[in-house]
């Protein structure tokens, strides 16, 4: 079976595709590299001693993505692609609405057009809301966005659900990620964002590696155990797993399903830097700082569906996670670069 994955130069998608060539399927990646950089794939390819095809373009060139398809006999799709910067989304709304949902049409129309129905979309907790009590499931109201990047999340599901009441051939994955951290065992692929990180994890790697000089913790007077921040992180390779189970999932069932992928448990920022110093040996020196805009108390999953529909539940624990991501951070201080 071959998979296309569009974005799959990036964290999550190189992840994704070192299981599927793991799990045995072809695998072609179509990116612009906009986030990423090609040297991830070349990589990828050493970790798995297996090829995979690419293609450098972007999802909204309708001509360029078609020829893909017709060069090719893909069985389904994995759509990572997109922008995905919080605070940049408020400051450049159209680039978020253009890249996420233009890129997202573009490629259904010719997924349709081309008679591949088989969809696996990245979606993310942040589409649950600020109302929505945690545990969070899937049978929970869609909550409201508060920055255009999660808009186009809700939107792109609800434009994938009116698809598939449309036309009843479609399937469609609907993967609700939590916090994704960590990196591949081998140190070779890791997140590598562009500038000052956004995330915890990554601005916890650089301070640690003593590229950044400390970490702002985002208040402590939220209504939790030690007042920080509480969320459900997931290492990376346990969700690119997630993907592997959704594709073969996809593959004989119709309509759309939504899934959390998470671990369930939930972990506080100060719980974090003392995982992370452990992991590391290194020290995080931090400063309490103001609430940032936005952010929620506590956020994490029920992540029972996937474990009793797909099979699925995340192994690696907070040990790993760290561990993991100190090991990418430290054999790679500027990334891909
Ligand atoms: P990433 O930026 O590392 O990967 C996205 C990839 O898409 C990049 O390689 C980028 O170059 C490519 N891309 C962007 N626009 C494109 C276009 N128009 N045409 C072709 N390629 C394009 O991000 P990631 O962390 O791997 O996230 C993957 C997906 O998961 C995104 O849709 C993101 O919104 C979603 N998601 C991520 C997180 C997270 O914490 N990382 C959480 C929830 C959801
Ligand atoms: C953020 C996004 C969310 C997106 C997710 C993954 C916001 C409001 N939400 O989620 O839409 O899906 O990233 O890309 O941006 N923290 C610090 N100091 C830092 C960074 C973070 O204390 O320098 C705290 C935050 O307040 C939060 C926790 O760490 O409590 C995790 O933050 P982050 O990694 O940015 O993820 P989310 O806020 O969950």
């Amino acid at each position: 079976m071959t998979i296309l994955t569009t974005g799959g130069c990036g964290y999550i998608g190189s992840h994704t595709c070192v299981e599927l060539l793991n799990a045995g399927y072809d695998v072609i990646v179509v990116d612009n590299h906009d986030n990423s950089s090609p040297e991830a794939l070349r990589r990828v390819r050493k970790i798995t001693g297996k090829d995979l095809k690419e293609y450098d373009i972007d999802i909204r060139d309708k001509e360029a993505l078609r020829k893909v398809f017709q060069e090719n006999k893909i069985d389904a799709v994995i759509h990572f692609a997109g922008s995905k910067a919080v605070g940049e989304s408020v400051k450049l709304p159209l680039k978020y609405y253009d890249n996420n949902i233009g890129g997202a049409v573009t490629l259904l129309e010719v997924m349709a057009e081309e008679g591949c129905k088989r969809l696996v979309f990245s979606s993310s907790a942040t589409v649950y809301g600020d109302l929505n009590p945690s545990p969070l499931n899937e049978e929970m109201p869609l909550g409201d966005t508060t920055n255009p990047y999660g808009a186009t999340k809700a939107m792109i599901e609800r434009i994938l659900k009116d698809l598939c009441i449309s036309d009843p051939d479609w399937s469609v994955v609907l993967l609700r990620y939590f916090n994704p951290i960590g990196a591949h065992a081998s140190g070779l692929i890791g997140e590598d964002p562009n500038g000052i990180p956004n995330n915890l994890m990554p601005y916890i790697s650089q301070v640690a590696v003593g590229k950044l000089p400390q970490l702002s913790v985002f208040g402590n007077d939220y209504d939790t155990p030690d007042g920080t921040g509480v969320r459900d992180y997931i290492h990376v390779v346990d969700l690119a797993r997630g993907h592997v189970k959704a594709v073969a999932y996809a593959a004989d069932h119709q309509g759309a399903e939504i899934f959390n992928l998470g671990t369930g448990r939930g972990y506080s920022v100060l719980e974090m830097v003392a995982a992370f110093e452990k992991a590391s040996g290194a020290k995080v020196p931090y400063a309490i700082k103001p609430r940032r805009e936005g952010d929620l108390a506590s956020v994490f999953s029920n992540p029972a569906k996937a474990r009793d529909v797909l099979g699925w539940q995340a192994e690696f624990g907070i040990e790993e996670m760290c561990r993991d991501a100190w090991n990418w951070q430290s054999h790679n201080l500027n990334g891909y670069k």
